[in-house]
C-alpha cells in the first residue's frame, strides 16, 4: 500500500517507520519543513500528488501536564487546524482510508473503571489537558462525520493509552510521565544520588504501552482496515500506580536509592485505563512487557534516540 504518514518524525511516527513490517509498504512521511500541516493548500496539494491508499494521521502538538497548562491556545489551535486540513483534504481527494490517532485523554476525568469507547462525551474532561482533548475530539468527530457524509469513505480513529518508547521526549519539564521517570532515575544513578522526588503521593494510576506495540497496531490497522471498528481503544488494559512506574525504572536501571514525595505538585486524574475488548475481538494485543519496554526505551535514550 501507499501510505501517507503525518508526524513521521515524532515518537509514534518513527516507531512506525522502523517497525519490521513497515517494509511491506511504500511510505510517504514528509517532515514539517517539507509539509507544514498548518498550511491547508499545501496539505491538499500533497495528498493530490501522493494519492495514498491510506493516510495515518499521527502528527500533533503533544506534551505533558506543564506544557498543556502553559499553552492551551496553542494545543487547541494547532491540533484542530492540522486535523481539519488533513481530514478535509483527504475527503476532497477521495482517499478512502484514514487512520486518525486520538488519545485516551479525550475520556471523562476520574472514571474509576475501564474506559469504553461509548463513554466519549459523557462527562467533564481533565482540566489540565482540556484544550488538547477538545481538539482531539473535534478531529475524531470530523472523521465520523466524513463517514456519514459520504458512503464511500470510512475514516476511523484509534484511541491509544499513554505511549512511551524510542524517540520519546525526555525533557525534565516537557516530557510525559514515564520518560521523565526514566530520565530522573538515570540521573540519580549517574550522580550517585540517594533519592528521587515524585510529584504527588505516587498513588495516581496510569496505563502505558510501548511505542513499538502501538506501531504494530497502526500497521495492522492499515492492513486489516475494513475489519477494524471505526472507533477503538488501543492499550494494555492494565494500569500501575506512578510509584510502581518509578519502582520499575529503579529495577530496570539498577539504581538503589529511595523516593520522596512533593505533595504540592499536580498529578492529574486519579486513574486512567482503557477497556481493550474491541481491540481483543479485532484480534490484536500488545506484546512488550513494562520492564522490557523500559529496558528498550532506556537503551534508545543512551543511544540518543530522543525528541
Ligand atoms: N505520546 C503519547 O503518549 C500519545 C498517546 C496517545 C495518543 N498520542 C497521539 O499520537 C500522535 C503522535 O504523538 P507523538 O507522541 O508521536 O508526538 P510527537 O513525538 O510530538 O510527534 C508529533 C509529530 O507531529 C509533527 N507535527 C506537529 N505539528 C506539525 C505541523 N504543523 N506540520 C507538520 N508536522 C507537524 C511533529 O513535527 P516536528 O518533528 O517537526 O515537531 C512531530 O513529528 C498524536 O496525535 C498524539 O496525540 C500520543
Amino acid at each position: 500500500m501507499k501510505i501517507l504518514l503525518t508526524g513521521g518524525r515524532g515518537m509514534v511516527g518513527m516507531n512506525v517507520l522502523q517497525h519490521a513490517r513497515a517494509a511491506r509498504h511504500e511510505w510517504h512521511a514528509p517532515t514539517r519543513q517539507e509539509l507544514d500541516l498548518m498550511d491547508a493548500g499545501a496539505v491538499l496539494a500533497a495528498i493530490e500528488r501522493i494519492q495514498p491508499d491510506v493516510i495515518v494521521h499521527a502528527a500533533g502538538k503533544v506534551g505533558g501536564i506543564e506544557a498543556n497548562r502553559a499553552d492551551p491556545w496553542g494545543f487547541m489551535v494547532e491540533n484542530v487546524t492540522i486535523g481539519l486540513n488533513v481530514v478535509t483534504s483527504a475527503r476532497k481527494v477521495g482517499v478512502r482510508k484514514l487512520v486518525n490517532l486520538a488519545s485516551s485523554c479525550i475520556y471523562p476525568a476520574n472514571h474509576a473503571g475501564h474506559l469504553t469507547e461509548d463513554m466519549l462525551l459523557s462527562g467533564a474532561l481533565e482540566p489540565t489537558n482540556e484544550a488538547y482533548a477538545v481538539a482531539k475530539i473535534a478531529v475524531l468527530k470530523l472523521c465520523a462525520y466524513a463517514r456519514e457524509a459520504s458512503s464511500g469513505l470510512a475514516y476511523k480513529s484509534i484511541i491509544p493509552c499513554n505511549i512511551f518508547g524510542p524517540y520519546d521526549n525526555f525533557h525534565l519539564i516537557r516530557a510525559h510521565l514515564l520518560p521523565a521517570i526514566i530520565r530522573k532515575v538515570h540521573e540519580a544513578r549517574e550522580s550517585a544520588g540517594q533519592s528521587v522526588e515524585i510529584w504527588g503521593d505516587g498513588s495516581a494510576r496510569r496505563e502505558f504501552m510501548y511505542a513499538g506495540d502501538l506501531a504494530d497496531a497502526i500497521i495492522e490497522a492499515c492492513e486489516r482496515y475494513d475489519e477494524m471498528p471505526s472507533l477503538m481503544n488501543v492499550g494494555t488494559g492494565v494500569d500501575y500506580s506512578i510509584l510502581e512506574y518509578y519502582e520499575a525504572a529503579r529495577r530496570v536501571l539498577g539504581w538503589e536509592g529511595e523516593f520522596t514525595f512533593d505533595l504540592s505538585r499536580p498529578t492529574g486524574m486519579k486513574r486512567k485505563v482503557v477497556d481493550v475488548s474491541l481491540q481483543t475481538s479485532w484480534g490484536w494485543s500488545p506484546q512488550v512487557s513494562l520492564d522490557e519496554g523500559i529496558a528498550r526505551t532506556y537503551q534508545s535514550f543512551l543511544e540518543g534516540k530522543i525528541r
